[in-house]
């Protein structure tokens, strides 16, 4: 695992975007795994200036998302597919064709999980997961527990998560109780990760990650300690409670 302590948010950010941009250059049709929350913004609209001024070229490009609401539709303000299109792929020459995120309102959920995974085999695998953190170690929606599930399923999102994320909606009670989530074998599939963890609120989560050397469901993040091939890039603000 190997750690990069960024001054601030933005040059976080400026450095996971040089990670994904040096990746598409090197093998144009990336399989490219996108995470949603306030941490890849800038991240995304990074990528968005390299497309404008540099000619970053995502027209090969293909995208599965981590994670969807269930209940929203994709035009809803709050639902992760109008996130992505609104900061990111609205921005850039990605065809829609190549852009796969779950869908929130399938009827036949389990059936819709299935293929997702199938689909990201069919295309070899995510070559370059981008991945944020939740305060309780969530990565995607997969929540601590006492199991953690692999493949691509619902989930009921914990009391903490639904606190958390009711910063995107009108009250708490609008926040969906559940979501499709890639699961932690999908991810851990990937090729390679790259974490993002910005400001105070991510210091605890981020000591116990790195500073612990333990596995645990409690804590889904710790999973990747296990990957070989993971980039953490913390923020000074995220990190100030490491010990190492
Ligand atoms: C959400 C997403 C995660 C994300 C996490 C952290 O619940 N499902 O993929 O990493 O929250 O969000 P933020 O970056 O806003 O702290």
């Amino acid at each position: 695992m190997e750690i990069i302590v960024a001054k601030d948010y933005a040059d976080l950010s400026r450095r996971a975007c040089r990670i994904i941009a040096s990746d598409i250059k090197k093998k144009p049709d990336l399989v490219l795994g996108l995470a949603t929350g306030s941490t890849p913004l800038g991240t995304y609209q990074e990528l968005v200036r390299l497309y404008r001024e540099e000619g970053l070229d995502f027209s090969r490009v293909v995208t599965f998302n981590l994670d969807e609401y269930c209940g929203l539709s994709k035009d809803n303000p709050q639902s992760y597919h109008y996130y992505m299109f609104e900061n990111f792929f609205k921005h850039v020459n990605i065809k829609p064709e190549n852009i796969h995120i779950p869908d929130g309102t399938a009827v036949d959920v389990e059936s819709h999980c299935r293929k997702y995974d199938e689909e990201i085999a069919r295309h070899g695998g995510i070559d370059l997961q981008l991945l944020g953190i939740g305060h309780n170690g969530h990565i995607g929606f997969n929540e601590p527990g006492d199991e953690l599930l692999t493949v691509t399923h619902v989930t009921e999102l914990t009391p903490d998560t639904i606190k958390a994320n009711s910063r995107f909606f009108n009250s708490m009670d609008e926040v969906p109780k559940k979501a499709i989530t890639m699961g932690l074998g999908t991810i851990m599939q990937a090729k390679k990760i790259v974490l993002l963890a910005s400001g105070k609120s991510k210091a605890g989560i981020m000591a116990e990650l790195l500073d612990e050397n333990a596995v645990s469901t409690k804590n889904p993040a710790s999973f990747l300690l296990l990957h070989k091939d993971v980039t953490v890039i913390i923020d000074e603000e995220a990190a100030e409670l490491l010990k190492k």
